[in-house]
């Protein structure tokens, strides 16, 4: 039987994503595709006493029913405490409990968008949004940016030509490049977007991922207006499985987001919302990120080691202070990494392709690695594999 799908679904573009999931189910693949918390870091058995615990308790039955879409008070109380960290002040009236960060970026555009809405992003950004903007047939448009963050020059004359609904930014350890914004660039932005009064969507789930250099406040606390929504995730820090963030924002906006929520799933699991509120409230959640974080810091060191072993002199890289990711490009080097992508493979290696986090399709010869899902000898020998398997295809492109 043909389906009558609808029209928005036409662009819909799930590929690079199955992709992936598909090359991290084989064996062999040693895999810097993904973006997943070091298996080590999974708290399985604090979570099983945490579970155990509650579900003893006498009125265990009441996190097995309804909630509130806005959220289990504990837990709310619980980002609030959590983004307090990064300069967030927020009341519970600011606060919607959301089944991840993805969630709040669906809500936040499920809340504004039109079709052939534009939404700005950085140039590259995380795929899974630019999905998730495509999915509501709005337009993302990419700003220029550098080791600092964006260019703000850029991101006026963007507000001026298409008059965006909001501006969508990953500021710290970005996903796809590992990239955190300078504190002046963030107090510039925060100045540019409140002055022509465009929203910003301020997704970050990997800021308390930070294995070395200095805190920088979120872009959120130097917002000169209440224009700045701000997105975080248990799911790197306790458990992405458990699905459950918080969005901290301007009432009218949180109040939105929840009614939208409500067609969505009508509320985050009580459970899972229980698991999490309880884990911080033991103190795990601080001593547990504390703990992964050498993890991080050695299987970054590892990568970085391995690129500079390996990889050709014409791959120019990151090196991030934190988070999952490194991103590099083969400069002046004319491959495209999409097309490769399947010889590596046959390799047994794995990156994504860094074209897909382009809003216009470009970076044809950029790519994204996760370092925090491999065990230190596997990226060096995934490295060896990659760096080979690079020089010999740009010996190829220039011959
Ligand atoms: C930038 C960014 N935003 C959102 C998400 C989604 O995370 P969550 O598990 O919180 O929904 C991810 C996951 O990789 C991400 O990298």
């Amino acid at each position: 039987m043909e389906f009558c799908f609808a029209d928005r679904t036409a662009n819909m573009n799930g590929t690079a994503t199955r992709e992936i999931f598909k090359l991290l189910s084989r064996p062999e693949i040693i895999s810097f595709a993904g973006g997943l918390p070091a298996t080590e870091a999974l708290p399985v058995k604090e979570l099983k006493e945490i579970c155990g615990e509650l579900l003893s308790a006498s009125d265990a039955y009441k996190l097995l029913q309804y909630g509130t879409t806005e959220g289990y008070p504990p837990l709310a109380d619980a980002v609030i405490q959590t983004v307090k960290e990064f300069g967030v002040c927020a009341e519970r009236e600011n606060v919607l409990v959301i089944s991840g960060g993805q969630q709040g970026i669906d809500l936040m555009c499920k809340s504004f968008l039109n079709a052939g809405d534009t939404v700005l992003v950085e140039n590259p950004t995380y795929l899974a949004a630019l999905q998730i903007f495509n999915s509501y047939e709005a337009k993302a448009v990419g700003i220029r940016a550098d080791a600092y963050g964006i260019d703000v020059a850029d991101l006026e004359a963007k507000i001026k030509l298409h008059k965006p609904k909001f501006v969508y930014l990953v500021p710290t350890f970005s996903n796809p490049t590992g990239k955190t914004y300078s504190e002046k660039n963030r107090k510039e932005i925060a100045f540019v977007t409140a002055k022509y009064g465009i929203p910003v969507l301020e997704d970050d789930p990997y800021a308390r991922l930070r294995f070395s250099g200095e805190k920088v406040n979120a872009l959120y606390s130097f917002a000169q207006s209440d224009n700045v929504v701000y997105l975080a995730s248990f799911s790197k820090i306790l458990s992405p499985g458990l699905r459950v963030g918080g969005a901290v924002g301007n009432p009218d906006i949180i109040r939105k987001m929840a009614i939208c929520k409500q067609g969505t799933d009508l509320h985050t699991s009580l459970l899972a919302q229980a698991i999490a509120a309880e884990y911080c409230r033991r103190g795990l959640l601080k001593r547990s990120v504390e703990d992964s974080l050498p993890l991080y810091a050695s299987r970054k060191k590892a990568m970085m080691r391995g690129i500079e072993k390996y990889m050709p002199s014409e791959f120019v890289h990151t090196n991030p202070e934190g988070g999952l990711f490194v991103w590099g490009e083969f400069d002046g080097c004319d491959i495209n990494t999409a097309e490769l992508l399947h010889r590596a493979v046959e390799r047994n290696v794995a990156y994504i392709q860094g074209s897909v986090f382009y809003a216009d399709g470009s970076g044809k010869n950029t790519i994204r690695l996760n370092f925090s899902n491999a065990s230190e000898e596997k990226i060096d020998e995934g490295m060896k594999a990659l760096g080979e398997f690079f020089k010999e295809e740009i010996s190829r492109a220039k011959n």
